[in-house]
């Protein structure tokens, strides 16, 4: 191959290749990455499933289930301090004259309404809105906040 072939050959695949580059780069920031994230509407059990005065926690939910007398009510169980998951209600104790639950992360504490009994979190646990659709088991939308006193009624 002669000199002239070889650079030539070498000089046209390289404007390709940058060509190839900065197309191929165009045409990735027209997909940007996507993360879907799970259904924010969480499905639970039928309602006689919770007795009367029960605190149903899931770890891997994130969130509490409290049935009194007034209905159901549901409550996040990520802290709104950094984001650890909340551990699973603690009755009265020394420290605390009501049920709480702590966070393992920085040892905020939570009453059962959620709102806050020791720092470094501010903001009180989130309640989210309760429903029972028409299949009978009741659902938590972790979309739609609601009052803390806010109880769905069966
Ligand atoms: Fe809960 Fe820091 S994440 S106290």
């Amino acid at each position: 191959m002669k000199r002239r072939s070889f650079l030539s050959i070498l000089g046209w695949g390289g404007l390709l290749a940058w060509l190839a580059t900065v197309l191929g780069g165009m045409v990735r920031f027209a997909f940007p990455n996507v993360l879907f994230e799970p259904g924010k509407k969480v499905k639970l059990t039928k309602p006689e499933d919770y007795p009367i005065g029960s605190v149903t926690f899931w770890a891997e939910k994130r969130l509490f289930l409290f049935r009194g007398k007034e209905g159901f009510r549901a409550m996040s169980a990520i802290c709104t301090h950094l984001g650890c998951t909340v551990r699973d209600s603690v009755k009265v104790d020394n420290e605390y004259p009501q049920d709480h639950s702590h966070c393992p992360c920085h040892g905020s504490v939570f009453a059962r309404d959620g709102k806050v009994l020791s720092g470094p979190a501010r903001r009180p646990l989130e309640s989210y809105r309760v429903s029972l659709p028409p299949d009978g088991y009741l659902q938590v939308d972790k979309d739609k906040q609601v009052a803390a006193d806010w109880y769905f009624t069966v």
